[in-house]
Order: C-alpha cells, then sequence, then structure tokens
C-alpha cells in the first residue's frame, strides 16, 4: 500500500444520504426550557473526513457558539432554580411522572437517529455500524434504565420494622449535576450519566465534549419538550470559561466526567467544598492483554485485533499493550500482522470498514512520534503499512519488542498503535499491571483453568474486570463499569447509575399506634409522593 492509497472522497464519491449540507452553524442552546440564540464568539468544526475538490481539500463543517461564564453560571441559575432545594417540580415528582418525561425524550430523540448518525460518523469519524450502534445502545440504555428504576421504585415502596422502629427507604435525587461526556462515545456516555442524573430527580447542565458537538444538536427540542424548564440547561465554549466558573461556584453538587484524570482532578480541585462534591468518573487505562504458552493463537488475534482497533483504538477500554509468551511470539506476531494488513480502510460509511479517519487534531503525528520514539528505543515496527498515514486516515501499527523505556509502553496511545512484549516469565506484565497507573481491566488468553485460576486470583484485586480470552470491553450495560487507581471513581452500570446520582433517605418513627395511625392516614390519602406504598407495574 502506498500512501496515496489513504484517500479522501470526493463530495460525489459519497453516498447521497451521509451527505450533509455543511456548514452547520449551530447558535441555539438551551437554556431554563427556552432554545436560546447565540451571537457571540463561535468555535469552528472539522471533520476528520476531507472532501477533495479539484486539487484542494476541505474539512469545515460547521460552528457551535463559544459562551462565556456569564451564560455558563445563567445555566447553573436554571439548573438550581428548577432543584429549588430538592422542592422544585421536577425532584418532587413522582418516580411515574419523571418516567413520563424520560419515556417522551426516547420518542422525540428516535426521530432523529438518522441525523445523529450521520453527525457521529462526520465529527469522530465513527463508522456506519458503529454510529448506528451507540445511537440504539443509548436507546437501549434508557428504557433498561426507567426498568431498573421501577424495579427499584418496587423494592423502596415496602416498610421495615427493626428494633421497635418503622422506616421507609427511598433514594433521594442529590441536586444540580454537571455532565461532561468524551469525544470517542459523544452520545452514549454523555447519556450514561444524563439519563440516570435525570431519572432520579436532579437537574442536569451539560457540555458535550470537544468533538462530536453537533450531534446535540438536533437533540435540543427534545429536551425542551420532554422536560420541565431548566431540568436540562446545555453549555458550549472553553472549559476554563464556562466550567471553572460553575465549579468555582460550588453550587454543583455531582461532577459526572469522563475524560482524563488530569482534567478531573483540576475541576475537583476547584469547588470551594470538595466534600459536598460527589464524582462519577470514567478516565485513562491501558489494558494488557496477557497470552498464555498455550493459548489458541487465531482466535487470539482475532480478539485481540476487535480489542485493540475497534473505532481506531479509540476506546478507554482498548487493549493497549500486549504481552505474548516467548513461545509463541513469533507465530503470534506473524499472525496478527497479516490480519491487520488486511483490515478495510476507508470512510465510516463504507461497507464493512474497519480503519476511518481520526478527529483529533494532530493525532497522527502524535503516533507517529510514539513509533519513532519506539523504534529508536529498540522496537520493530512489523506490519509493510503500519505508520503510513494522510492527514487524519492512519494505518495501525504493530511495535514488536517494546520496554518501558519507550513512550508507548507508558502513555495511553488511545489511537492505532499496537505495542507488542514478549515474555518469559509471567511475574512481568503482572509487575507491569501492578506498577501501572491504571487499574481498569485486562485480558488472559490460554486454556489451562488451574493456571488461569491463579492468574484471575492475583488480578482481580489489581483490576476491576478481568476478561478470559476476550477483549476488554464496558458491555453489556447491566455489567458494573469501573476501575481502580487513576482510571475511575465510582461504579456505572444501568443499576449503578441510579444509586450513584441518589442517596438513600428515610422517614422513620416508633412504632407506636400514634404513629402507625399517622402513617396509616398519609398512605390511604396518598398524602405524600415519599412516604408512599404505591409502585410502577
Ligand atoms: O472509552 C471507553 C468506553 O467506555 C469503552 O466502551 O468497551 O463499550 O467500547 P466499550
Amino acid at each position: 500500500m502506498d500512501k496515496s492509497e489513504l484517500i479522501f472522497p470526493a463530495i460525489d464519491q459519497i453516498p447521497e444520504k451521509y451527505r450533509i449540507k455543511f456548514p452547520i452553524k449551530q447558535r441555539e442552546y438551551l437554556l431554563n426550557g427556552n432554545i436560546e440564540n447565540w451571537y457571540g464568539e463561535f468555535r469552528d468544526v472539522f471533520s476528520p473526513v476531507y472532501i477533495e475538490n479539484s486539487g484542494k481539500s476541505d474539512n469545515y463543517i460547521g460552528s457551535y457558539p463559544m459562551m462565556g461564564s456569564k451564560e455558563a453560571l445563567e445555566a447553573l441559575d436554571a439548573a438550581e432554580n428548577a432543584y429549588s432545594h430538592g422542592k422544585g417540580e421536577w425532584p418532587s415528582m413522582t418516580v411515574e411522572e419523571r418516567i413520563g418525561s424520560i419515556r417522551k425524550f426516547v420518542l422525540l430523540m428516535k426521530e432523529q437517529r438518522e441525523t445523529v448518525v450521520n453527525l457521529l460518523m462526520w465529527e469522530i469519524g465513527k463508522s456506519l455500524a458503529d454510529s448506528q450502534k451507540e445511537f440504539d445502545r443509548t436507546v437501549d440504555y434508557i428504557n433498561d434504565t426507567i426498568e431498573a428504576l421501577k424495579n427499584l421504585d418496587r423494592e423502596s415502596s415496602r416498610f421495615t420494622i427493626s428494633d421497635g422502629i418503622i422506616a421507609q427507604i427511598r433514594r433521594a435525587p442529590l441536586g444540580v449535576v454537571l455532565c461532561m461526556g468524551p469525544y470517542n462515545y459523544p452520545l452514549n456516555e454523555t447519556f450514561a450519566t444524563l439519563i440516570p442524573a435525570l431519572i432520579m430527580g436532579n437537574t442536569v447542565i451539560f457540555k458535550p465534549p470537544k468533538l462530536g458537538v453537533l450531534l446535540h444538536y438536533p437533540l435540543l427540542k427534545a429536551f425542551k419538550e420532554a422536560f420541565p424548564k431548566g431540568v436540562v440547561n446545555t453549555v458550549y465554549g472553553r472549559g476554563a470559561n464556562v466550567i471553572s466558573p460553575i465549579m468555582e461556584s460550588g453550587r454543583i453538587n455531582v461532577l459526572a466526567f469522563i475524560g482524563s484524570s488530569k482534567v478531573a482532578d483540576s475541576l475537583k480541585q476547584l469547588h470551594p467544598k470538595p466534600h459536598r462534591l460527589k464524582s462519577v468518573l470514567g478516565l485513562e487505562a491501558k489494558n494488557p492483554a496477557i497470552i498464555l504458552k498455550d493459548a489458541d493463537i487465531d482466535e487470539t488475534v482475532k480478539e485481540c485485533i476487535t480489542g485493540a482497533l475497534s473505532y481506531n483504538g479509540q476506546r478507554c477500554t482498548a487493549l493497549k499493550l500486549i504481552y505474548v509468551h516467548e513461545n509463541i511470539a513469533a507465530e503470534f506476531v506473524s499472525k496478527l500482522s497479516s490480519e491487520v494488513e488486511k483490515l478495510k480502510k476507508g470512510m465510516p460509511w463504507d461497507e464493512n470498514v474497519k480503519i476511518t479517519p481520526l478527529p483529533e487534531p494532530g493525532k497522527s503525528e502524535y503516533l507517529t512520534e510514539l513509533i519513532n520514539d519506539a523504534v529508536n528505543n529498540g522496537a520493530t515496527l512489523v506490519n509493510p503499512n503500519g505508520g503510513k498515514y494522510n492527514k487524519s486516515f492512519f494505518f495501525p501499527a504493530i511495535l514488536n519488542n517494546v520496554n518501558d523505556k519507550m513512550k508507548v509502553y507508558h502513555e495511553e496511545q488511545f489511537g492505532p498503535v499496537i505495542p507488542v512484549i514478549t515474555y518469559k516469565d509471567i511475574q512481568e506484565p503482572l509487575d507491569y499491571v501492578t506498577n501501572s497507573d491504571y487499574g481498569q481491566q485486562a485480558s488472559i488468553f490460554g486454556n489451562d483453568p488451574d493456571y488461569i485460576a491463579t492468574l484471575i486470583d492475583t488480578l482481580v484485586n489489581q483490576v476491576c474486570r478481568v476478561n478470559v480470552n476476550s477483549q476488554c470491553q464496558r458491555g453489556p450495560d447491566n455489567f458494573p463499569f469501573t476501575g481502580r487507581k487513576d482510571s475511575a471513581e465510582a461504579t456505572l452500570s444501568i443499576y449503578d447509575a441510579l444509586r450513584v446520582f441518589s442517596i438513600r433517605t428515610l422517614v422513620a418513627a416508633k412504632e407506636n399506634e400514634g404513629n402507625k395511625k399517622i402513617i396509616h392516614d398519609i398512605l390511604k390519602d396518598d398524602k405524600s409522593n415519599f412516604l408512599s406504598t404505591d409502585f410502577i407495574l
């Protein structure tokens, strides 16, 4: 393959249904139940997909508002007023009423599927199949969250009696939640915190990630129509201008952030009373694959390619370092290389495409720097086309004989570079896991149950998910997703998220005739939303 094979299309080579009328100049933002128009500064949006036109190429696709601290604090006021110390319309609604609003939102959201999927492809270069999956997975997540809340509500509709005290224990909202998702799952991972936060009765400010902004714009109307005013507010702009003043105000109760630990730490430190802030963080990771000498090589190669290169390796759960036993290293690396070379490269809408352009500016140059640094320190670039690139279009590179002197050993590459290390003694990969700053997941490939069992028992206290003969991943969404060390704070899953965005609150009374009568009267006439034995079927 020649570098010139990494080519971008001319406009007439793009199937009609994936052509969007660019540029999209987004002026609108959602504030206090109104879709407002912005007349200030804008930020340009550039696609990872360039369009070739008579020897020139272009990737400008639109712009979005660059709001300032004034507008950010207006969003905060709106969210705080809507919460109103827990007495606002939204936090005091019944669970059934809140579920009704979320259902309305899902219906309106589904109408925007095609537009959002198209924008996912154009803004972050995700393939059509993966963009559709991201949208559908999000819809499923919302529906499953509704079912999980119904279960939770059924469980909490009972009274508990202990030591002569009668109590009803439920979960209550926490206040104003700031939601910030990552660019690789701009829709799904923003909604994975936003929806549970909302359904539990909190109000929300959300800021889309730096890349993957415009795709939220078709959903503003759905938010406006489905929720009472001020319950959902959007802010756009530089973190320092919009997020810092919000955090410095001390009026945020939960920070839901998926991104780097450096940014998470700096945001948390801005809060004047950090003990009041609950944080839900999904951070960086460098999950290793540990390939044992008896692993099935063909199956392992397949799983490592999916693990390392799905969405071009831009997943926090991606396999970012491969340890292979010396007995099978040569065969594994050679098969890995020939399979990687066969991966179909192309534009996001191309059928069965696996390798697509990368959205982060300067990413190809960064990956090239990692490769050069590794090669200068003794690594071998294995596959013939590895590391070739044209602008944002980068062909995956396999690096063999990687060691701890190389940047790629330490840094989270978050892209299509696969570092491989041959080991003799199993202690080498285990030491890597122990000494790593990250603690999300690991994958073991092998066939001996006794040996695998000892590795499982060592690894489960270092990471939060050990995958056997399977790539690392977050899903299914009802499994707990979390990490140790610099990889996460709190746990997300359909079940856990409802708990993360709420606090257990109870009403308790000494079990005597007078109190029983009071409780009975409240229940009989449905006088309270909280103290109630009603439940949703
Ligand atoms: O980027 C991190 C994501 O949470 C990974 O999710 O394993 O479903 O691709 P995934």
